[in-house]
């Protein structure tokens, strides 16, 4: 990862965790912090790439010097990372997109007075953003998704992260594992990077910094090849 090698490449990085409003003061969430996500942005920036973050929650500051589209809610999300990829070589959906969301958003502040003792929330699917920008993708563009999972196992994680990849039509899975005590929140991380068909191109642990850069080597590479 030499300074400048990343010149010319256009790079969207979705980061954070999306909130899924259920009143205007309240919302589904999760426990993404977005380091990740930033540490990508914040990698390719000083290895000279144009970088566009599609920002939802975030618990780190953003660094200077890259274009920041505020993404709160997967459906905002949905929009910002549409519109930004029709201009990228390579998008990286790091975000940690809600899978449902409420049914119905209410107006004014749901009230325990109003609903008593059971409250019932009806949530319905969001679209698969990921698998959407893959379908959609140009000759050459890269799509690369992350895939934290709670599994039991390495080879259980492995199995897990080629299935998703397959059913998401992506360039490359990043995968994780993720449980009450990894993953989320931590300054570090491990990942094993998946390429199409279900190889694994790269294994990378150390500082959220240091695994951007190897996942970066890694997706770039079919851009340096060609
Ligand atoms: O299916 P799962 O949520 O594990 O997939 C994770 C990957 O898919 C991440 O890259 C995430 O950003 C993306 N995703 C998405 N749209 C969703 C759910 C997840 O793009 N609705």
């Amino acid at each position: 990862s030499t300074p400048g090698d990343l010149s010319g490449t256009r790079i969207v990085i979705t980061a954070g965790g999306t909130r899924e409003p259920l009143d205007p003061v309240r919302f589904i969430g999760n426990r993404s912090s977005g380091k990740q996500g930033v540490a990508l942005a914040t990698a390719a920036l000083r290895r000279g790439a144009t970088v566009t973050l599609i920002a939802s929650h975030l618990d780190v500051p953003v660094p200077a010097g890259l274009t920041v589209v505020d993404a709160p809610s997967a459906a905002e999300l949905h929009d910002a990372v549409t519109d930004a990829a029709e201009e990228a070589d390579v998008v990286i959906m790091a975000a940690a997109v809600s899978d449902y969301r409420p049914a119905e958003v209410q107006d004014a502040k749901i009230k325990k007075e109003d609903v008593g003792d059971e409250l019932t929330l009806r949530l319905v699917k969001n679209p698969d953003i990921l698998a959407g920008l893959a379908a959609a993708a140009r000759d050459g563009q890269v799509i690369v998704g992350f895939a934290a999972e709670t599994a039991r196992s390495d080879d259980d994680l492995l199995s897990i992260g080629r299935a998703k990849l397959e059913r998401k039509g992506c360039d490359f899975l990043v995968v994780n594992r993720v449980g009450w005590t990894e993953g989320f929140a931590l300054d570090t991380n491990s990942v094993l990077v998946l390429e199409r068909g279900g190889n694994v191109t790269a294994e990378a642990s150390g500082t959220k910094f240091a695994v951007a850069d190897r996942i970066l080597d890694a997706v770039t590479a079919p851009a340096r090849a060609s």
